[in-house]
């Protein structure tokens, strides 16, 4: 690698003083009285619970707050001794999706050193080395809507490198990837900041990955408090109980039992048992245009899979492979090029097999489908409203209370769905897609960024669908899940990967 500090941001400090923040219109602060430095050149970790304000301090750091984002601020943030803002940070969002702001991949990486006014020879090198360190497997050219939610993360993350900061923030760098992947976004974190010096803050679940390389841990409660900042063996060993009982993921802790939801907040209103749905040689191509032209990429080649009524069927695969694309043809959200999904009579009753010409309602009626991106299914401007919405169209009864209660939402029942953290987002679109009681259950990456407590609770509404005769399909690269309550799984392992020119 050929970054030199010499070319980088100077590496800057970063300083919060009695620091609180109560998001406009929430009585509850996100950040309580933080006080914390963080030396020039030091690598943090940020940890806590889901909702704990891990994502809250990185904005902080990156002067988002009380700019971008409305609310009560109280003490102060320095980075370098001045307000965030002067120094260029290199900012990774924890839905990196929100981020992309070109429509190919190379432009995108390129906007940060384009507007720091880098010449551009020298950022296209940057944009080369930093999609190479963070393992992207395509050309500059790819359009970025065609990326996989584990390649559009690779994608941002490389764009934050190639600003050369001295400052980094990443939020849940690798929340979207499989294990190998994970790997290499971690050594190429480590990599860029062991050669440029850069300070580098971190939000994470789980600790291990990073213990080794950290100097310091940080550990945020439930309430949006300080509770623990030690080095990576002290925060293991003198602090193990607090961050157990926060519900931390600590190395070497076997994954929590499901917390136990009733089956009748999931049993279906009309039940078919046996093989529910199947995909069938089932083959995507996907089109796509860009200022070069059009071209044709294989998303899922020759797949057969079978969901049946009462079990946990598997989707792995590295990222890109095409997980999610099967879970949205198995939602009948994509008709395939070729080969077939297929539902059973009983299912269909009477509109015929193949669920991608059914109506929406139709389809919503039958199936409950969690997108990977959780705030791409919200309707509502109220956590209420959205767990209630596709029941009210279908008129099913739901008890929206117990239901939020079961994922613990119940505090938030009337904030705003796009304001939740990561974690409760995606808690909330879970249930928001399951509380009609459907057939099917296509969850895209159910578990991701979530605490012990709140794993064991999506676990927990998981297990009550299989006990109700619900047929589930998750696309996952959780070890713990895969360990733990699936019954069978379907490697993915074509994708488009192998037909890219
Ligand atoms: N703009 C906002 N309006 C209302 N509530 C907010 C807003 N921003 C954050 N919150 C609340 O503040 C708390 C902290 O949110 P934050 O996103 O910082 O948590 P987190 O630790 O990153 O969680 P996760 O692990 O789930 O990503 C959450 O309960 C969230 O719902
Ligand atoms: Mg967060």
């Amino acid at each position: 690698m050929s970054v030199t500090p010499s070319e980088s941001g100077r590496p800057v400090g970063l300083r919060f003083e009695g620091f609180g923040w109560r998001p406009a219109g929430s009585r509850r602060a996100a950040l309580s009285e933080v006080d914390l430095s963080v030396d020039a050149g030091q690598r943090v970790l940020v940890t806590g619970p889901s909702g704990a304000g891990k994502s809250t301090l990185l904005r902080a750091a990156a002067g988002l707050l009380g700019t971008d984002i409305e609310g009560d601020m109280s003490g102060r943030v320095l980075v370098d001794g001045a307000a965030p803002g002067t120094h260029p940070i290199g900012l990774l969002l924890q839905n990196p999706t929100d981020a992309i702001v070109a429509e190919s991949v190379g432009r995108d990486v390129a906007f940060g050193p384009e507007n720091l006014g880098v010449p551009r020879e020298e950022i296209w090198r940057r944009v080369s080395e930093a999609l190479e360190l963070v393992g992207f497997p395509y050309d500059h050219h790819t359009p970025t809507r065609t990326l996989s939610g584990g390649e559009t993360q690779r994608m941002a993350l490389a764009g934050a490198l190639a600003l050369r900061p001295g400052l980094l923030l990443l939020d849940e760098p690798t929340a979207m990837l499989d294990p190998d992947s994970a790997g290499v976004v971690r050594r190429a974190v480590a990599a860029v900041v062991a050669a440029t010096g850069a300070t580098l803050v971190v939000a994470e679940h789980r600790l291990e990955p990073w213990l080794d390389r950290v100097d310091r841990v940080l550990v945020l409660d439930a309430d949006g408090r300080l509770i623990c900042d030690d080095t990576p063996v002290g925060a293991v060993t003198r602090n193990w109980l607090a961050l157990e009982r926060a519900g931390l993921w600590l190395p070497g802790l076997p994954p929590p039992r499901p917390v136990p939801v009733s089956a009748d907040l999931a049993r279906p209103s009309q039940l078919v048992s046996g093989d529910v749905m199947c995909a069938e040689a089932l083959q995507l191509r996907l089109r796509t245009r860009s200022l070069r032209g059009a071209r044709e990429q294989l998303a899922l080649a020759g797949v057969d899979a079978t969901l049946t009524s009462g079990r946990i069927h598997a989707f792995i695969g590295r990222s890109g492979a095409g997980k999610s694309t099967l879970v949205a043809a198995l939602a009948g959200l994509i008709a395939p090029t070729s080969g077939a999904v297929r539902a059973h009579p009983g299912m269909a009753a009477g509109l015929g097999e193949h669920p991608h010409r059914w109506r929406s309602r139709d389809l919503a009626a039958r199936l409950g489908w969690v997108p990977q991106n959780a705030e791409h299914s919200f309707v509502s401007r109220r956590l209420v409203d959205e767990v209630r919405a596709t029941s009210d169209r279908l008129g099913r009864e739901v008890d929206v209370p117990a239901v939020l209660e079961t994922v613990g939402l119940g505090r938030l029942a009337t904030a705003d769905p796009y304001r939740l953290s990561g974690g409760e987002q995606r808690r909330l679109a879970l249930v928001a897609a399951l509380v009609h009681r459907p057939l099917v259950a296509l969850l895209d990456e159910p578990t991701v960024g979530q605490d012990r407590h709140t794993w064991a609770a999506v676990v927990g509404w998981m297990t009550a669908l299989t006990t109700a005769g619900c047929a589930v399909g998750v696309a996952t690269h959780d070890e713990d899940l895969l360990n733990s309550v699936v019954a069978e799984s379907t490697v993915l392992v074509a994708g488009r990967g192998g037909d890219r020119r």
